[in-house]
């Protein structure tokens, strides 16, 4: 498995990743709309506060996980969220998911990124180190419909300590529909 951190010549493949995993999951709608959130967060999101890792096998795509910046008012500390992250169907139950996670939180750690935060299923990321979090330590950017997948880790030694100020994602993931 080799695992591409750019998205200029893998867009296509990208996009056509979070849909098809999404729609063979979740259904066609769901598909489309993570598809359509993919594709919004590589094209509107500044270079600076966005890390795409890929996992491809003989030429083919196998996985993709997105990081993106969160910004807190008042807090010097540099947070990144998780999200979206699928595998390809039948490249499922193999590490891959893993893999993808574990590589992503050490580029974040190797470039001073004090926080990760991910939205989704504890069972699934606390096997990378995350954990549930309240929204009174890290604030959400919108509402929460499911507040029990909020999850975060410290990337350095200083642990968890609560952030100042209200939260900011990139434009892209600014839409109740995702939260
Ligand atoms: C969730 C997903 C990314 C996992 O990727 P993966 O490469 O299949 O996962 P891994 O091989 O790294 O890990 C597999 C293990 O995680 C478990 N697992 C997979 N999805 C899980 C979930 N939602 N909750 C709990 N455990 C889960 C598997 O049962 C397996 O357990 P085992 O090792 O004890 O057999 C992938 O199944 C996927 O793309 N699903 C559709 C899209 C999605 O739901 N994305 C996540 C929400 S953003």
């Amino acid at each position: 498995m080799r695992i591409r951190t750019g998205f200029k010549d893998e867009r296509t493949a990208i996009i056509g990743l979070f849909t098809s995993a999404f729609s063979e999951s979740e259904g066609p709608e769901e598909g489309r709309a993570i598809g359509q959130l993919a594709e919004t967060l590589l094209d509107r999101t500044p270079p600076q506060d966005i890390l795409v890792l890929s996992a491809w096998r003989d030429g083919a795509i196998t996985g993709c996980i997105m990081l993106t910046r969160l910004t807190f008012d008042g807090e010097p500390r540099e947070v990144f969220l998780m999200a979206p992250v699928a595998v390809a169907t039948v490249w499922q139950g193999q590490g891959i998911g893993q893999a993808l996670i574990s590589h992503g939180i050490d580029v974040l750690r190797g470039r001073g990124v004090d926080v990760a935060v991910t939205y989704g299923d504890p069972a699934y990321y606390a096997r990378t180190g995350f954990q549930p979090v309240s929204q009174e330590v890290v604030p959400a950017p919108l509402p929460l419909s499911q507040p029990e997948g909020w999850q975060a880790q410290s990337l350095n030694d200083r642990g968890l300590e609560p952030m100042a100020g209200r939260a900011t994602c990139v434009a892209a993931f600014d839409n109740r529909d995702y939260w």
